[in-house]
C-alpha cells in the first residue's frame, strides 16, 4: 500500500477519474466531504457505482460516518468490491465491533471486507492499541485535521507537534501485529515539494502510505513509498553474507551484522516481495 485517494461519494463524475489515477486505493467518502443534506444521494450513488462490476484498477475502500448514518453506510456498502471501509472518528473498539456486526450482516463473503479506523481525538489516540487489536483491523490511519482542533495544537512546517502522536500509532499497530498505519491527508495540495519532504518523515517514522486528497499527490506518495531498489540489493546482500558467515558478520562499510540487522533486511525484502505481487489485485487488503 502505497496511495490512497479520497473522492467525494456526492461527486460521482470523479468516481471514474480516481480509479484511472495510479492510486492504490480509490477511498469514496460518505464523511466530511459530504455536506449533511448530500449524504443520502451521496450513499445512493456510491452504492449505485459499487454495483458495477470492474474487473482491475484501485482496490475500492468507503469511508462511513460514525452514529446510525454510519450504520446506513455500511448497509449499503457491503458489496463485492469493496476491501475496506474506514470508520470516521472511531473512539473505541466497541464501535469496530458494532461495523464488525453490521458487515456481518450484509457483506457477500462473510469476513471478507476488512476495517481501517480513522483515529481522529485524543482519547482515539489514547486507545490506539485497543483498537488496532480489534476483529477485522487491516491497518489504522490518523486522522490530524480533528485531532488538532480538539488538542489547540497549530503544528509547524515540519509537523514537530505531531510527532509523539504519530509515533504511539505506529506503535500501537506494531505491538499488535497489524500493517503500519496510513498516513494522513494533507491540505494543501499545491506544494507537492512540502508533500514529498513530509511524506518522506513519516517513511521514516515508520508509516506505509499516505492518504492524498488530489491525483497529482499521488505520484509524489508513491514514490516516497515504493521500495528503492537499491535498499533492496544491500538487503538481499546483507542476509547473503551473514547466511554465509552462519553468525554476526560485517557489511561492506565494516558495520556490524547481527541477528537484528537481518530482521529488519528480511522484513524489507518481504514488503517489496508483497508490493511487488499485491499491485494490481482489488480483492486483496
Ligand atoms: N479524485 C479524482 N479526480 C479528482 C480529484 C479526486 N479526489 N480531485 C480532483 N480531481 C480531478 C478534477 O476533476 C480535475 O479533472 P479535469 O482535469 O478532468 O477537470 C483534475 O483532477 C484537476 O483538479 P483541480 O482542478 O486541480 O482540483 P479541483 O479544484 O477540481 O478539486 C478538491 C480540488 C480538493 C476540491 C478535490 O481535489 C477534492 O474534492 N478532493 C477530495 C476531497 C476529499 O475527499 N476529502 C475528504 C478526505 S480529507
Ligand atoms: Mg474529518
Amino acid at each position: 500500500m502505497r496511495s490512497a485517494l479520497y473522492v467525494p461519494g456526492s461527486r460521482p463524475e470523479l468516481f471514474d477519474k480516481a480509479m484511472s489515477s495510479r492510486a492504490d486505493v480509490v477511498l469514496l467518502d460518505l464523511e466530511d466531504s459530504v455536506p449533511p443534506a448530500a449524504k443520502d444521494r451521496a450513499r445512493t450513488a456510491v452504492a449505485a457505482w459499487l454495483s458495477e462490476s470492474r474487473a482491475s484498477g484501485p482496490r475500492i475502500w468507503v469511508r462511513v460516518n460514525p452514529g446510525s448514518i454510519g450504520e446506513a453506510d455500511l448497509a449499503a456498502v457491503a458489496v463485492a468490491g469493496v476491501s475496506a471501509v474506514c470508520l470516521a472518528k472511531t473512539e473505541s473498539a466497541a464501535q469496530v465491533h458494532v461495523a464488525g456486526a453490521v458487515l456481518r450482516e450484509f457483506e457477500p463473503c462473510p469476513g471478507g471486507i476488512r476495517i481501517c479506523p480513522i483515529l481522529e481525538s485524543a482519547s482515539a489516540v489514547l486507545a490506539a492499541r485497543e483498537i488496532a487489536a480489534a476483529p477485522r483491523i487491516d491497518r489504522l490511519q490518523l486522522g490530524e485535521t480533528d485531532l488538532c482542533a480538539e488538542i489547540g495544537v497549530d503544528p509547524s512546517p515540519d509537523d514537530r507537534e505531531l510527532w509523539a502522536v504519530r509515533s504511539q500509532v505506529v506503535l500501537a499497530s506494531a505491538a499488535v501485529g497489524i500493517a503500519p498505519p496510513l498516513g494522513p491527508v494533507r491540505t494543501d495540495f499545491g506544494d507537492l515539494e512540502a508533500l514529498k519532504v513530509s511524506t518522506m518523515a513519516l517513511a521514516r517514522m515508520g508509516f506505509r502510505g499516505r492518504a492524498c486528497i488530489h491525483p497529482a499527490q499521488v505520484a509524489v506518495v508513491n514514490e516516497v513509498f515504493a521500495p528503492d531498489p537499491a535498499d533492496i540489493e544491500r538487503a538481499r546482500a546483507l542476509v547473503a553474507r551473514f547466511d554465509a558467515a552462519g553468525g554476526a558478520a560485517l557489511d561492506d562499510e565494516g558495520r556490524m551484522v547481527d541477528l537484528a540487522v537481518v530482521r529488519r533486511a528480511r522484513r524489507l525484502l518481504a514488503n517489496s516481495a508483497q508490493h511487488d505481487g499485491g499491485g494490481a489485485s482489488r480483492t486483496g487488503t
